[in-house]
């Protein structure tokens, strides 16, 4: 039976309810597990309040801000972490970031900056988040990031995000190699396009998501919650055996080859 009770799960990635993060967050509180949530912090702190009235019903026992490019807000979000939870048990990496001017027209035209920013917020943070996660995780875990076929094949417009999810999707392999003597595992969800506020900025998404509908075998694109339900297998016990891998929810899309 998939049971999340006496696990504690910290969940990055929730914007607003169209995120996938927040489709998780949903479905491990479901499960049974206890919820933390992480934003990312705004000057005027309207994402703060946003998101707080979101995740309520969730009653999260932790709700903090954590910008995946300030180090010393990583380290005090697992600071904390440490004090009010004592252990972590899962950890939900779901997010990204390029600007729009890397996300459409000619990938050879991306600069040195945007390029680097993006594997910074959208690659190189799932190594950041596990080293802080590992000392923590003393009872076994599960961490689970999120990616896109764009990351494995050619998809139009995703660009400088398809070099970065390629580069987290290598990122599972080898911190699943790391922390599997721990019993820690590592995976990732490549899900189908989902319409949300980060796919909005990649050029011709509408596009991308009616192709799917019409291609994949089930004829239709995923919902956060699929996606929720699958996150929530690989946090849990029933997939134990299961490290390292790209799992696909995606409506069947990635086997089809016209
Ligand atoms: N929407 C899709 O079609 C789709 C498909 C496959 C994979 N994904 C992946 O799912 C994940 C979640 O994206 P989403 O589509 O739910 O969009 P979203 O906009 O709801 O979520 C993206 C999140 O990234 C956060 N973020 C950006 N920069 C950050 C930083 N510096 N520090 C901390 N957080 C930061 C944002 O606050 C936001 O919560 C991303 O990794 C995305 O690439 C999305």
């Amino acid at each position: 039976m998939l049971d999340l009770t006496g696990k504690n799960a910290l969940v990055t990635g929730i914007a607003n309810n169209r995120s996938i993060a927040w489709g998780i967050a949903q479905q491990l509180h479901a499960a049974g597990a206890n919820i933390g949530v992480t934003y990312l912090p705004d000057d005027k702190g309207r994402f703060e309040k946003k998101v707080a009235e979101l995740v309520e019903p969730l009653q999260p026992t932790l709700f903090l801000p954590c910008n995946v490019q300030d180090e010393p807000q990583v380290e005090a979000t697992f600071k904390t972490v440490q004090e009010k939870w004592g252990k972590l048990d899962i950890l939900i990496h779901c997010l990204a970031f390029a600007t729009k001017e890397s996300l459409s027209g000619d990938f050879s035209s991306v600069s040195l900056q945007d390029f680097a920013q993006a594997i910074e917020i959208s690659a190189y943070s799932l190594i950041s988040l596990s080293r802080a996660a590992k000392p923590l995780m003393t009872e076994a875990g599960s961490i689970v990031t999120l990616t896109y076929v764009g990351g494995a094949r050619v998809i139009p417009n995703y660009n400088t995000m398809g070099i970065a999810k390629a580069a987290l999707e290598m990122n599972v392999r080898y911190l699943a190699a790391e922390l599997g003597a721990q019993n820690v595992r590592v995976n990732a969800i490549s899900a189908g396009p989902i319409r949300t506020l980060a796919s909005s900025a990649i050029g011709g998404i509408l596009d991308a998501i009616h192709h799917v509908e019409k291609v994949a075998p089930l004829k239709r694109t995923v919902t956060q919650i699929e996606v929720g339900n699958a996150a929530a297998f690989l946090c849990s016990d029933l997939s134990s055996g299961i490290t390292g891998q790209i799992l696909y929810v995606d409506a069947g899309y990635e086997i089809m080859g016209m």
